[in-house]
């Protein structure tokens, strides 16, 4: 009887626990402070931001990681001025000129064409008109209008300002440069590098240390004997 008993009531209060749900609203949250935390959520909305909207916008002035600013304006005042004061600030090796062939070859040779005289593939089959060569003399390219016009595009060229980074668009620059000077038939830049002569470092480099401790050991016997 008592058992009877205990089994209603159970059944009672699960079943008063059961049908009281309602699919068509959120259920009840036991625990509130499990799902909805102290802390500004991720893209939450909160009354105490502008809009409602925990994402603002950056700061002004503010500067993704990774990305430097670039000082020269999109005008020809800007341009000229790169023209005439940027400087190439990485060292003209050969690697960086191998690097900047192959971002050449993706980027600029379909236009460019690959010895930079302005007969790309798009060139010859008239896709697209007024492409220069690199050695033309009224536009006296310097590295950096090289690299602002990479940065900034200039009339039917592009932007490449979001497919390469800094130090790519600087290769791509050095390469450009060796073809507008083998264009012009004189010698490409290569920068020399410095530091020790190659002779000074293999003495370095063939020295072990196991030979060194060897030597000791060998020293210790003699004046064990
Ligand atoms: C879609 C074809 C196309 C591609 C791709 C292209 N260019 Fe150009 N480029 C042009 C045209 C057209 C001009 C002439 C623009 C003008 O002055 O009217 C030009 C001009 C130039 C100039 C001369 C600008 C000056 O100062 O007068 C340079 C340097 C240059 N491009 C470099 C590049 C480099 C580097 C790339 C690859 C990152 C590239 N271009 C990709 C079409 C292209």
């Amino acid at each position: 009887m008592k058992n009877t008993i205990k089994i209603l009531a159970a059944a009672i209060v699960i079943i008063s626990v059961v049908s009281c749900q309602n699919d068509k609203k959120p259920n009840y949250q036991y625990m509130p402070n499990m799902y909805e935390s102290v802390g500004y959520e991720t893209y939450g909305e909160y009354r105490v931001f502008p809009g409602e909207q925990e994402a603002m916008q950056p700061v002004e002035g503010s500067i993704p990681r990774g990305w430097m600013p670039y000082d020269f304006e999109n005008s020809n005042a800007g341009y000229q001025l790169a023209k005439d004061t940027l400087k190439n600030p990485i060292k003209y090796t050969k690697e960086n000129e191998a690097a900047g062939m192959q971002l050449y070859t993706i980027y600029c040779a379909i236009c460019h064409g690959d010895k930079g005289d302005g007969k790309g593939t798009l060139v010859q089959r008239e896709k697209i008109l007024g492409v220069p060569s690199y050695d033309d003399v009224g536009r006296a390219i310097t590295e950096g209008s090289i690299y602002h016009v990479m940065y900034y595009g200039i009339n039917s060229m592009g932007s490449y300002a979001s497919q390469t980074n800094e130090h790519e668009r600087w290769q791509i620059v050095q390469y450009v440069e060796k073809l507008k000077a083998d264009l012009e038939g004189k010698e490409p830049r290569i920068d020399q590098e410095k530091g020790p002569a190659p002779s000074n470092l293999i003495p370095a480099v063939n020295k072990r240390p196991e030979e060194e401790e060897q030597h000791a050991t060998t020293e210790e016997h003699k004046d064990a004997h």
